[in-house]
């Protein structure tokens, strides 16, 4: 019976026997006594290794591993402050599994390099706890959705719809016919909200950035939650209650690996709704007030909305864009004619926009109109959408959050492709 090195670490082995099976984090030995700090996905443990207990032959195979080497160990487990974790296993047996070849990475090498060699480099601490962290962040989203009477949807992944404009589609040959990768569900939740009322999405989006940035993916995870009857005032509240949810019981439960990512737990632990709100014309004069330089009409690059949230600790809430730079399908604010009833929600200490959301064009007349003015064909591909405004349409809202973007600002990543294991960007689709 193997046990979890974490197992151990918990204190609940003192002075038992246990097994233990991983790979080899480290290595240092002398004469007599060789140490192996080995690994498994639950934690390290210093593994102490003397020749005239184990034998010449044992000793000698395990002086010769390689880091990453694949072994299983059996020994007692003693209390030792000097070690790493407070915890050793004085070895009385050695297995190799696996010695495997020198392992390619060491210290200071590049990030191109560490980027070639990532389905090895993905084992390093670091991205085990950034990996970690993201499932417990989705499945906190989750669960908050599903607390609150959502149904999980499944968009497709190939259509024919232009959600987000034309400039980052991906296209493809669908059996001899144009169709492209989704960049959003969005239009299919819409669907699925008349239908089961409140429902969320969750798939890769696509979206062919041309331009290389630290929070740009071409290929990403979107969370998108779609309600009917539900207002743009109800829909922020929803998403600051979802942001705080995840935030807060994240800092409850994962302590460890926010240490492990050298992450303060103090600028999370004040993540909590409500959170503060900007409209879109001050957020351009507050840019210019702060050092950028901006017009109204324009939209807030990475830049501008890093100077916009420097000073923040919680997220920041934008709101009601001018509708020319905004997406088609969002609803005119009656109370402010060219701009719109969405908002863009910004992570705090300059990682910017993490989610982005409006409430819905529902009326017939107002969609076709805004749609001819964007260029779109009312009676084209898009068809089926516009149907929706023909038969029995409600006012209904949505937004959707980047999960990589939320879990970088999380963790305090300083690239986006550190919240995914295998990042697709404009220059590597490898490994
Ligand atoms: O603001 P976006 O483009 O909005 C939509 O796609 C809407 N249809 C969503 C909806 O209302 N259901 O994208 C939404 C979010 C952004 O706020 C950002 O977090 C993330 O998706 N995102 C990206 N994340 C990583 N890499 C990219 N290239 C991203 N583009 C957008
Ligand atoms: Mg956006």
């Amino acid at each position: 019976m193997y046990v979890d090195i974490g197992k151990i670490l918990k204190g609940e082995m003192e002075g038992k026997k246990a097994s233990i099976r991983g790979w080899v984090h480290r290595q240092r030995g002398s004469g007599n006594l060789n140490f192996i700090v080995l690994r498994d996905a639950s934690g390290r443990i210093q593994c102490a290794i003397k020749k005239e207990k184990v034998g010449e032959k044992v000793f000698s195979e395990a002086s010769q591993v390689y880091i990453e080497s694949s072994v299983e160990i059996s020994g007692t487990v003693k209390k030792d402050e000097r070690a790493p974790g407070g915890w050793e296993l004085q070895v009385e047996d050695f297995r190799m599994v696996s010695r495997g070849e020198p392992f390619p990475i060491s210290k200071d090498l590049s990030e191109e390099f560490l980027l070639d060699v990532r389905h090895l480099w993905l084992r390093s601490r670091k991205l085990v706890a950034a990996m970690k962290a993201r499932h417990h962040l989705v499945n906190y989203l989750r669960e908050y959705l599903d607390g609150d009477g959502f149904y999980e949807i499944v968009p497709p992944v190939i259509t024919k719809s232009q959600c987000e404009g034309g400039s980052t589609l991906f296209a493809m040959d669908y059996f001899g016919e144009p169709a492209y990768l989704s960049q959003s569900g969005q239009l299919y939740a819409e669907v699925m909200a008349f239908g089961l009322g409140k429902v969320y999405a969750f798939a890769p989006s696509f979206r062919a950035e041309k331009s290389r940035t630290i929070r740009h993916l071409a290929e990403y995870w979107h969370l998108e939650p779609e309600m009917a009857w539900y207002s743009h005032e109800q829909n922020m509240k929803l998403q600051e209650d979802l942001v705080s949810y995840a935030v807060q019981k994240f800092v409850k439960e994962h302590p460890d690996l926010l240490e492990e990512l050298e992450r303060d737990p103090k600028k999370l632990k004040v993540v909590k709704a409500p959170f503060p709100r900007m409209l879109y014309d001050d957020a351009v004069e507050q840019v210019n007030k702060l050092g950028g330089k901006m017009e109204i009409g324009q939209d807030f690059g990475a830049d501008e909305e890093a100077i916009l949230t420097k000073e923040y600790e919680k997220p920041l809430f934008v709101e009601k864009f001018p509708k020319e730079i905004k997406a088609f399908y969002m609803r005119e604010d009656p109370d402010k004619p060219g701009y719109v009833l969405n908002n863009d929600l910004l992570a705090p200490e300059g990682h910017g926009e993490m989610i982005g959301g409006s409430e819905r064009i529902w009326d017939y007349n107002e969609l076709v109109t805004r749609m001819k003015a964007s260029g779109l064909d009312p009676n084209g591909d898009m068809k089926w959408y516009v149907d929706l405004r023909r038969y029995g349409s409600v006012p209904h809202s949505g937004f959707g959050m980047g999960v990589e973007r939320l879990t970088k600002w999380v963790l305090g990543l300083n690239h986006i492709r550190d919240a995914i294991p295998f990042p697709r960007t404009i220059t590597r689709c490898y490994p």
